[in-house]
């Protein structure tokens, strides 16, 4: 129907009617569905803690694309028909994700508030890369603040999917 609006997150539908289209994608994520991975950080696009990755159909070429994006100034309303997925949806502390698993061996978490944000940076670019060199890890996690770690074993346990 024409007021409802279609999405998933983690391989969950979601339908809405009638979306209120002020609402951002993070809050709708941390409120709504409770999944709190996914961190409020600057609330502006500028810290990259809110990064999740969004999928959806090239018109054309009927390709699957992923971005990651800023779930902070993100309506939900621009996602009719596309996919999210936060860190929940790829690993959790039972089952680790081997980019959730190589940041944190290489003690790239440290107050851990940007790693779900590093995490899907990482993710989305080796959905899109599986072997990633340095310099597109470095592009991938340009947008993603650290106060922590100062990015070197962030960098070393993402370089580990690199040839
Ligand atoms: Fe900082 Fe979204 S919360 S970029």
């Amino acid at each position: 129907a024409a007021d409802e609006l279609v999405f998933y997150v983690n391989g969950n539908k979601i339908v809405e009617k009638n979306a209120d289209p002020e609402v951002m994608l993070l809050s709708y994520l941390r409120k709504k569905l409770r999944l709190t991975g996914t961190k409020y950080g600057c609330g502006g696009g500028g810290c990259g803690s809110c990064t999740v990755m969004v999928s959806t159909m090239h018109p054309i070429s009927k390709k699957i694309q992923h971005y990651p994006v800023t779930a902070c100034l993100l309506p939900i309303c621009s996602l009719n028909n596309m996919a999210v997925t936060t860190t929940e949806g790829i690993g959790n502390s039972a089952r680790l994700h081997p980019v959730q698993e190589r940041i944190a061996k290489a003690h790239g978490s440290q107050c851990g508030f940007c790693t779900p944000g590093m995490v899907m940076s990482m993710y989305a670019l080796l959905r899109n890369y599986p072997e990633p060199t340095t310099s597109q890890i470095m592009d991938a996690l340009s947008g993603n603040i650290c106060r922590c770690t100062g990015y070197r074993p962030i960098l070393d346990g993402c370089k580990t999917f690199s040839k």
